[in-house]
């Protein structure tokens, strides 16, 4: 699996999801088994890059090669100017949002609002790839099928884009007007992996390696791109990627293993932003972990009054513990995932 001049350990990506895919937890996915993982979207409101929130998402301290930063915006210029400014920040990959639903992307015709107007989604693509091409750094896009089930124009639209020099397409199988309501729909990313030789990611309620071997098979994509399934449980990318590669099922990681990467992930949590901050943004990351396990919810509700990183941690140490002293591997996650619930 390729992306430009960056050939990628496997082909299973972490699919970038704003306040969640920050860099703690894009590095933790890929230390577990991803591939590669998309930054959360940063604005190309040159006003905004300043502001703690995008000068925290464009830092990438420590983070291994290749850096795919995702931008968002309406404007070919202002694209322009934040593809420049991320390359400048380490970006090596720069990815173009047409997939975020989120009200605050929509009412200003970001995200995936720009599929309805192909000219505007194409003039952006061209100007990002006329800023990103001489510097050698790879433009992706990331869409969803279409607008609306009447206005499925993702076809149309990966193929404009492939002639614009796009290197990669992701898909993820709704419409923007779907939200995240209904199952995603994989057709329409056969449909573009046929229409285009760019390699396609295929995304969309992907939660169990059954499930990737599933989407694999219906879209022929190259790659499958992995969302709400990885909050809680980043080690679903190792358990994916091994039974691809040899048809066996991993075993359940042990409790003591989870205790270690939630542990480690909260220690780098806190480190990017600072004490005060950190011990309220973190609070997702531990609920996500411990809410399909016996007597998850009471220490969730327990955790989420704990008001510094200290106490939190040594909680989680001590939670994680005495679970481990009951299961040695970790309690089946249910079946009937409420994360795939999750709007944004
Ligand atoms: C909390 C949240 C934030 C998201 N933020 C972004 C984003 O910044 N950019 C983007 O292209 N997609 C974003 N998405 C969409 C995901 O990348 C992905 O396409 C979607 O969740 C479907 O994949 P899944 O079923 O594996 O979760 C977000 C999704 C969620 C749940």
């Amino acid at each position: 699996m390729r992306i430009g001049p960056y050939e990628l350990p496997n082909a299973l990506f972490v699919a970038p999801m704003a306040g969640v895919t920050d860099r703690p937890f894009r590095q933790l996915c890929r230390r577990l088994g991803a591939g590669h993982a998309v930054s959360e979207m940063v604005t190309s409101r040159r006003e905004l890059w300043s502001s703690l929130k995008t000068s925290r998402r464009a830092d990438h301290t420590g983070e291994a090669a290749p850096i795919a930063v995702q931008i968002a915006g309406t404007s070919p210029a202002m694209m322009a100017e934040a593809a420049a400014y991320n390359i400048d920040r380490g970006a090596q990959i720069i990815d173009i949002n047409m997939g975020c639903p989120a009200k605050k992307v929509c009412n200003v015709f970001a995200g995936s609002a720009l599929m309805r107007d192909a000219p505007l989604a194409l003039s952006i693509v061209e100007a990002v790839v006329a800023v990103c091409a001489p510097r050698g750094v790879p433009v992706t896009l990331k869409m969803r099928t279409g607008w609306s089930a009447a206005e499925r124009n993702a076809v149309a639209l990966a193929r404009a884009a492939e002639s614009a020099g796009v290197a990669l397409l992701a898909v993820h199988g709704r419409t923007r007007e779907q939200g995240f309501q209904g199952a995603a729909e994989y057709d329409t990313i056969a449909a573009v992996k046929a229409a285009v030789s760019v390699p396609v990611v295929a995304n969309g309620d992907i939660d169990s390696p059954a499930r990737a071997r599933a989407v694999l098979a219906a879209t022929g994509a190259d790659a499958l791109m992995i969302g709400r399934a990885a909050q809680g449980r980043p080690w679903l990318f190792r358990e994916i990627a091994h039974e691809l590669a040899t048809g066996e099922a991993l075993a359940p990681p042990k409790v003591i293993e989870v205790r270690g990467w939630l542990l480690e992930h909260l220690h780098d949590h806190y480190a990017l932003y600072g004490a005060a901050c950190g011990v309220k943004s973190a609070r997702k990351h531990i609920g996500w972990a411990v809410r399909e396990l016996p007597g998850g919810a009471a220490f969730r509700a327990h955790m989420n009054l704990l008001e510094d990183c200290e106490t939190q941690w040594r909680a989680v140490a001590d939670w994680f513990e005495a679970l481990g002293e009951r299961h040695a591997v970790l309690p089946r996650i249910a079946a009937n995932d409420e994360r795939l619930r999750i709007s944004a």
